[in-house]
């Protein structure tokens, strides 16, 4: 798992590295004939850092307003300031912008005029954390490839306002106030490229429908979820990190399988009300099962592969389970022998 978050944090570093580079290149030699056109002003609010010219600092500025932003931005930031409205006229030169960072501002629905948001043709990455957002905003630029909306006070989703998002890779709604009415079967429908969806901390009951196929991360904790439909994962063959913390799964409301599902390597089911270690594939690395209701683990129970001391196991064949969490249930340690034999990767267990 710690490899894992290595090399998912490398392949991060490495993307943008080598987008930076590409759209530098882009900037540098693909147009020169803009060159005359981009002027090296500043706002008399903001920070231009020379070596940098593509990117404008604004943030912790106390603004009420966003200043006009010059042609030649690229990375806005606009953080943690008292900006009301996004409107079109700021940004009528800025044709190039890729990030917009307004995270910690006070931006509600009606500040935002209709079309200067997808007026940004070559938007790729929208922060709008922490604002007064009660629906999500419509309509969105196509070209997103990131949409990061957590602790507003969102209970709409527009219709259709994911619809042409064919890139968007990140859709983060963590916080927010939605409830299962707010999220229709064709809600999520057209998000193509999605890998994380982040619904933590909202008032659903009931798992998602029609998650997008390609999604990889599912975070769902902190909501009043009681059952899991049968077979909910078939739809979703990439999921790879699972969490469901914090919400009302009892053992009724688990299918026998529902997560034996081998493209699950981080299953986290943390404060619920299981009295059983449910089914899991061999391929599960991490494991998170503390604050149930357990009472009882047992090795021939739970491990999906046989065990005997005796057989010769080939090391592929090992349940590949390293970490392990049973703590805050009604578990009497010790820790059975059985468990130690199927999983013999294990490196952490709490009990
Ligand atoms: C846009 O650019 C034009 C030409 O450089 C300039 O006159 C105008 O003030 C700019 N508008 C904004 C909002 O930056
Ligand atoms: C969110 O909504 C609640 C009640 O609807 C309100 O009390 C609260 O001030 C709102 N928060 C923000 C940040 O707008
Ligand atoms: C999505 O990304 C691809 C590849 O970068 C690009 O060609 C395409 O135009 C993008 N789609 C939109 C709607 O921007
Ligand atoms: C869920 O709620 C718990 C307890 O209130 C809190 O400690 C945890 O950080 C929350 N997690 C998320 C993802 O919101
Ligand atoms: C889990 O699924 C595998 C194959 O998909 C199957 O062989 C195994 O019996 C299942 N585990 C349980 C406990 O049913
Ligand atoms: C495990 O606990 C359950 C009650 O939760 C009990 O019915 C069962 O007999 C126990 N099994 C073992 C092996 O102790």
């Amino acid at each position: 798992m710690a490899v894992s978050i290595y090399s998912s944090l490398l392949l991060l570093f490495l993307t943008n590295t080598v987008w930076t580079r590409t759209v530098r290149q882009a900037y540098d030699v693909t147009d020169p004939e803009d060159w005359p056109y981009f002027t090296f002003e500043c706002p008399k609010e903001c920070f231009c850092p020379p070596g940098f010219p593509n990117a404008l600092y604004c943030d912790n500025k106390g603004l009420k307003e966003i200043p006009a932003i010059p042609a030649r931005i690229w990375y806005l930031y606009l953080q943690n300031n008292f900006i009301e409205t996004i409107s079109e006229k700021p940004f009528v030169n800025a044709t190039y912008l890729r990030w917009i960072n307004l995270n910690k501002n006070k931006i509600t629905n009606k500040g935002i005029e209709n079309g200067a948001l997808s007026k940004l043709k070559r938007l790729l990455y929208l922060f709008l954390e922490d604002n007064e957002l009660e629906e999500v905003p419509a309509p969105l630029p196509t070209s997103l490839e990131q949409l990061r909306l957590a602790r507003n006070n969102i209970s709409r989703i527009p219709e259709g306002v994911f619809s042409n998002l064919e890139n968007l890779t990140l859709l983060d709604l963590h916080h927010n106030m939605l409830l299962d009415s707010a999220l229709q079967s064709d809600t999520f429908q057209g998000l193509s490229s999605l890998m994380q969806l982040n619904i933590a901390k909202n008032s659903l009951k009931k798992m998602p429908l029609s998650l997008p196929a390609n999604t990889m991360q599912l975070f769902l904790d902190n909501n009043s979820i009681e059952v899991i439909p049968e077979n909910y994962f078939n739809a979703i063959p990439k999921v790879t990190f699972l969490r469901l913390n914090y919400n009302k799964l009892s053992d009724d409301g688990i299918p026998p399988n529902v997560f034996n599902v081998s493209s699950i390597l981080d299953l986290q089911l943390s404060y619920n009300q299981l009295t059983k270690i449910p089914p899991i594939s061999a391929q599960l690395e991490h494991l998170h099962l503390d604050h149930n209701r357990i009472q009882n683990v047992s090795g021939t129970q739970i491990c999906p592969a046989s065990i005997s001391i005796e057989d010769y196991v080939p090391y592929n064949d090992f349940p590949r389970l390293r970490y392990l969490r049973l703590d805050g249930n009604d578990i009497q340690p010790p820790i059975p022998l059985d468990i130690m034999i199927c999983f013999r990767l294990l490196q952490a267990i709490v009990i």
